[in-house]
């Protein structure tokens, strides 16, 4: 039996430069030497050190599996150490998605985003890393579904006998905290349901129904959750197998040629597109946005990361920018309304608990409407 891999990408937020654009070059350095250190112990097998927007993504492998308290630990080391350097460079936010002075041996819940899995290396085994900034979680849910469960995105539903069978959802109810699995395509309608309201429920992972084999898996934290109060938008994470009984390349990065809308923008307030840019073209200015994802290939080598591939630099994504900025010069057209501002339960900032508060004793009940004449 081939020796398992794990990839664990574990990202956040621990200063913004400037604002909340980007990540300063003295961050990523940091972050790549403690990664190197890791190595060098045998911690890890490998690792990729980018950025999406201001959040910082540590691409990890090693042979440990998932949830690790010693790759928990390291990741969080690494976050505190750029937090330090970005005090002393007074960054925007320095320090912003670690909730807590001591990490208890899971990362998961004390501010960091994490998304791994555990897999036997095939053959060839092309996996795609997807880092998001200024969005939540489920802005997966789209892409995910066209990937995995629509045969006008992914041909090979149709055409490849591996496929044709279809793949397992595993979707989370972030509010209640709970799980459901459902079947594609039998129980689509019943999946769509769900995932059609992102805001609640996100696709964690996604599963052959051929192998077993696990295709998919996101991050699911959701940080104003966590904090109970407003700590930066939960800017999500995703690794995606591609290949050989998972959808082809081109087939995972398909969906995000129509940039759909997504919760998260300025201040994690309002709804606009999501925009495939490069790393290079990562750096939300637009309204501190619009919404960005980067797409960064590699071909796992036992578990060396031989990559990256920077996929939406392709100029076939620049239609995809232009449809995402003309989107975005509509929305914003209507200024502080819905459905460009999210609805009051979604806000993360908001400011209507304080403005009702002074109003209170300026409402006055209406007239009760008379229903019998
Ligand atoms: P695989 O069977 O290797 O996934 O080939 C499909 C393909 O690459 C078409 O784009
Ligand atoms: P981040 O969640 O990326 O830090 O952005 C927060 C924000 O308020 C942007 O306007
Ligand atoms: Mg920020
Ligand atoms: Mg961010």
């Amino acid at each position: 039996m081939a020796q398992k891999i794990t990839v664990s990408v574990i990202k956040a937020d621990v200063g913004g430069f400037v604002g909340h654009s980007d990540v300063h070059p003295a961050l990523l350095n940091r972050a790549r030497e403690l990664m190197s250190a890791a190595i060098e112990q045998g911690l890890l097998v490998d690792a990729y050190v980018t950025h999406a927007g201001d959040d910082i993504n540590l691409i990890m492998t090693h042979r440990r599996g998932p949830d690790n308290p010693d790759i928990h630990q390291l990741a969080w080391d690494t976050f505190v150490a750029c937090t330090a350097v970005a005090k002393d460079l007074k960054l925007y936010g320095a320090g912003q998605d670690l909730l807590t002075d001591a990490f208890s041996g899971n990362i998961r819940g004390m501010g960091p985003g994490a998304a791994e899995m555990e897999l036997t290396e095939r053959d060839s085994e092309p996996i795609v890393v997807f880092m998001a900034d200024k969005t939540e979680p489920g802005a997966w849910n789209w892409p995910l579904y066209k990937m995995f469960a629509d045969p006008f995105n992914t041909a090979g539903l149709v055409i490849d006998p591996k496929m044709h069978k279809g793949f397992r959802f595993e979707v989370h109810d972030l509010i209640d905290k709970k799980r459901v699995v459902f079947d594609a395509p039998e129980e689509i309608y019943d999946l769509l349901v769900l995932i059609g309201s992102p805001g609640r429920f996100c696709i964690k992972s996604v599963y052959s129904r051929t192998t077993d084999e696990i295709g998919a898996v996101s991050s699911t934290e959701r940080l104003s959750m966590i904090a109970g109060r407003y700590v930066g938008k939960d800017d999500p994470v995703m690794i995606v197998r591609s290949q050989s009984g998972f959808p082809a390349i081109g087939e995972v990065l398909e969906p995000f040629a129509m940039p759909h809308l997504v919760a998260g923008w300025m201040r994690g307030s309002h709804n606009g597109p999501l925009m495939p840019v490069s790393v290079a073209q990562a750096t939300p200015t637009r309204f501190d946005g619009p919404p960005r994802v980067v797409a960064l290939g590699f071909q796992l080598a036992g578990g060396r990361l031989v990559g990256p591939q920077d996929f939406f630099a392709d100029i076939a994504f620049d239609e995809a920018r232009r449809t995402a900025l003309q989107m975005a010069n509509y929305l914003r057209r209507l200024g502080p309304f819905e459905p460009h501002r999210l609805p009051l339960d979604e806000m993360e900032y908001t400011t209507l608990p304080h403005v009702m508060e002074r109003l209170e004793s300026r409402f006055e009940p209406l007239q009760p409407i008379r229903t019998e004449l």
